[in-house]
């Protein structure tokens, strides 16, 4: 059995805008998607999910689309759980350069799915991880950041930035824009986040950004101006000192951009009611500043604050079902533990020994 894991993040400023070339933010946090693998010795995927926000399911599948899943849940959870990764196992497959390995995959996650911290991101990084370790063949982060990325565009149909993969693979704070993405260094920044027990769907979400764009002139003007607020914090940034706690001016300044951000993204439709009432909370209650985080539509908001006022504020807030502060996650994906590798499943056949007639 070999286990990765993976972080979840928040997006300090730029998503979106980032779909569209201009730069963006994300910072890992200490919320992880954990991934065990093991190597069958057959070409069949089983995915067991135990948390992700739904009741825990297997469901056991094999390469031909008549193999597909036929359980009792709800598709488009199951979709959720086994499309990610799906993905990842392609992925993983293509770098070991075995088409038909077949894998056990079991995953643990504290990110709730689809919220805007990152979970299929965490989850895809975390099995190519996994997958490609427990056949012998180690990764460095960077390639697992691509091929995560990779994976990620072909769920999405083509709408997925390299902020999310790039970010959960790292750990850390990055920098993103287009191809071009960079760790950057960032003083500890007081996140916590608001959770309204909701999701958005990030390729309708992404898809209407889009089409305001293509629509509105000013709309893309909007973009880009979440571009100018991103530059604008990754020089206050740069500026600050990377070690320690980061002081009242700079927190500040950046919160006031977040707050921004956060208008601009309500602007291009992808608020809710439920994230403007968190966001609004927030504020009164004292943080910095706040914004939504991910793709919106519901989900996650982010707010700054080294004290617990915005904490208690939004445990008390209607719609807000849970709070936590969240950690800056210095390490991206990282191996939790790791068998001796080079069988293929607990029968300890090798590659070549598969039993073929197994489906
Ligand atoms: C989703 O977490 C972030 C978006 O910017 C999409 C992406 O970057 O792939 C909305």
């Amino acid at each position: 059995m070999t286990v990765s894991s993976a972080p979840g993040k928040v997006y300090l400023f730029g998503e979106h805008a980032v779909v569209y070339g201009e730069p963006a933010v994300p910072c890992a946090i200490e919320r992880r998607a954990t991934v065990s693998v093991e190597p069958r010795a057959d070409d069949h995927i089983r995915v067991t999910a135990r948390d992700l926000s739904l009741d825990g399911f297997t469901v056991e599948y094999g390469q031909s689309p008549d193999e597909r899943p036929d359980v009792d849940v709800p598709t488009p959870l199951v979709e959720a759980a086994t499309g990610y990764v799906d993905a990842a196992v392609e992925q993983a497959r293509d770098a070991v350069s075995d088409p038909e390995a077949g894998f056990d995959v079991t995953i643990e996650s504290d990110i709730p799915l689809g919220a805007g911290l990152g979970s299929s991101a965490a989850v895809v990084v975390a099995s190519i991880d996994a997958a490609t370790r427990s056949l012998g063949v180690e990764l460095d982060p960077v390639e697992i950041a691509e091929r995560a990325y990779q994976a990620e565009y072909e769920v999405q149909s083509g709408q997925a930035s390299r902020a999310d993969t790039f970010c959960s693979a790292m750990g850390g704070a990055v920098r993103v824009e287009g191809d071009d993405c960079r760790t950057i260094d960032t003083p500890n920044l007081p996140f916590v986040v608001g959770f309204d027990g909701g999701a958005g769907d990030t390729g309708a979400l992404v898809a209407g950004v889009r089409d305001l764009k293509e629509r509105y002139a000013f709309a893309a003007d909007t973009v880009e101006t979440v571009g100018d607020i991103v530059r604008e914090g990754e020089t206050l940034l740069a500026d600050a000192d990377a070690d320690g706690d980061p002081d009242e001016e700079l927190l500040a300044e950046l919160g006031n951009l977040m707050d921004f951000n956060h208008g601009l993204l309500e602007a291009l439709g992808v608020s809710s009611r439920s994230l403007d009432n968190m966001v609004w909370a927030a504020r009164m209650a004292g943080a910095h500043g706040a914004k939504l985080t991910g793709a919106g539509g519901g989900g996650c908001i982010v707010a700054l604050d080294p004290t617990p006022e915005t904490e208690t504020g939004l445990r008390f807030t209607p719609g807000c079902e849970d709070v936590f502060r969240a950690e800056l996650a210095t390490e991206g994906v990282r191996v939790e533990a790791e068998s001796a590798v080079g069988a293929r499943g607990d029968d300890g056949g090798e590659a070549g020994e598969r039993d073929e007639g197994a489906e």
